[in-house]
């Protein structure tokens, strides 16, 4: 099998890499690629049968350590954590905070989550220019200030986190990433033993206090890998969907004005801004523990690192009827945005509530919102886990 080097299609496969998915879908579910990130060589999974199959099966391993030594990935998280296990410790880690995202859980947030984006909406409004970017002033605060809360750190120093954070998920160079998230890790140490000698009535102080009705506990590693995943998961996608999101509707006239015009269609749009351009394009890394055949292909066992294109399963005409149209009143039940199978997201329910509550408000407080820049222009992120673009240059004065 020929390989796909999706890292030579440069900045136009970063900015639309839909047809480039489509096209390897016509051809057969699993390709050969060569990764943006460190050149690394993957097996990517396209369209969406084979796309939910690969997420559940149980042959696959999210453990870094069943990772052929030949592949060059560069650490990107700063300790163990769910997404880089397999049951049972991924059963007994995600148990641990589970109870934490249930809807009931996360909907008693909505009245902060509204006062902050109230608060951060305020503030974009005074701009005189009657201009801002969008995920400067919205996007990416609102994020960060919810996880923040619910964890107890209101402290943390966003503007090196978020820029650890990036280069842990989005650099193009393993080496820029381990740095990366090494300094993290030395942040998160200082952060965690602070609280420890302050604690309060928060997740944090909870996951190292505490333990579950078994009485189990977080090791100090765990706990380092916990507080990394909850707080970069917790922001790095959500801030791309309130992105991605505000950008569909605002190439999209039509559906803008029929969402203005009947507001409570908000979660159902949510849903379809998910779909259509959802924040992570790939998920983590999953390995082969023992051949695995996808399609006439077999890919071998030792550790290949298999990647399923969320982006392109959700859509793939054998499951969602046209669609590369946006359409807010579609039924996308199902996608797979928030993945599928155990690790599906933990913090789904906190995720729609931040982007629904943000974009209904924004929408009620910017009658005249329109893009402030060609669609063509805007600089997407690099990377091929997370899509959205770098800024959102808007505009909003009557
Ligand atoms: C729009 C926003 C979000 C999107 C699109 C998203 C997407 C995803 C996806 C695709 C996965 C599965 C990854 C895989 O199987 O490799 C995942 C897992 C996860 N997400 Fe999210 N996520 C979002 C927001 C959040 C938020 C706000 C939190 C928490 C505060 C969160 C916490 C997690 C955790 C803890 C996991 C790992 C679950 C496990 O391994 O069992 N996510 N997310």
């Amino acid at each position: 099998m020929s390989i796909v080097d999706l890292a030579a299609l440069g900045e136009s496969f970063t900015r639309d890499p839909y047809p480039v998915y489509a096209r390897l879908r016509a051809q057969g579910p699993v390709h050969r690629i060569r990764m943006p990130e460190g050149n690394a060589e993957a097996w990517l999974v396209v369209g969406y049968e084979a796309g939910r199959a690969v997420l559940t099966d149980p042959t696959l391993s999210k453990d870094w350590a069943k990772a052929s030594p030949s592949l060059p990935l560069g650490a990107i998280s700063s300790g163990p954590h769910m997404l880089r296990a397999d049951p049972p410790d991924h059963t007994r880690l995600r148990k641990l905070v589970a109870r934490e995202f249930t809807t009931r859980r996360v909907e008693a947030l909505a009245p902060s989550i509204q006062k902050i984006t109230d608060a951060l909406l305020d503030r974009m409004l005074t701009a005189p220019d009657g201009r801002a970017d969008l995920v400067e002033a919205l996007s990416f605060p609102l994020p960060i200030s919810v996880i923040c809360e619910l964890l107890g750190v209101p402290d943390l120093d966003r503007a090196s986190f978020r820029t650890w954070s990036n280069d842990a998920l989005g650099a193009t160079d393993p080496e820029a990433r381990t740095a990366a998230a090494a300094s993290m890790a030395r942040y998160l140490e200082e952060l965690l033993a602070n609280k420890r000698q302050q604690p309060g009535d928060d997740l944090m102080s909870a996951l190292i206090h505490g333990s579950d009705d078994g009485g189990d506990r977080l090791s100090a590693d765990e706990l380092r890998g916990m507080a990394w995943l909850l707080l970069v998961a917790g922001h790095e996608t959500t801030v791309n969907l309130i992105t991605n999101g505000v950008l569909a509707l605002l190439t999209h006239p039509e559906q803008l004005a029929a969402l203005r015009a009947d507001l409570t269609l908000i979660d159902s749009a949510v849903e379809e801004m998910l779909r259509y351009d959802g924040p992570v394009e790939t998920p983590t890394y999953r390995f082969t523990t023992e051949p695995l055949t996808i399609g006439d292909t077999v890919v071998p066992g030792g550790g290949e690192l298999v990647l399923v294109a969320l982006a392109d399963a959700d859509r793939d005409p054998a499951r969602f009827p046209s669609p590369d149209r946006f359409d807010i009143t579609r039924d996308t039940r199902g996608h797979v945005a928030f993945g599928h199978g155990i690790h599906y997201c933990l913090g789904a329910p906190l995720a729609r509530l931040e982007a629904r509550i943000a974009i209904r408000t924004l929408l009620e407080r910017c009658e005249n919102l329109a893009l402030d820049i060609h669609p063509a222009a805007i600089t997407w992120r690099p990377g091929l886990m997370i899509r959205g673009p770098q800024s959102l240059p808007v505009r909003f004065a009557p």
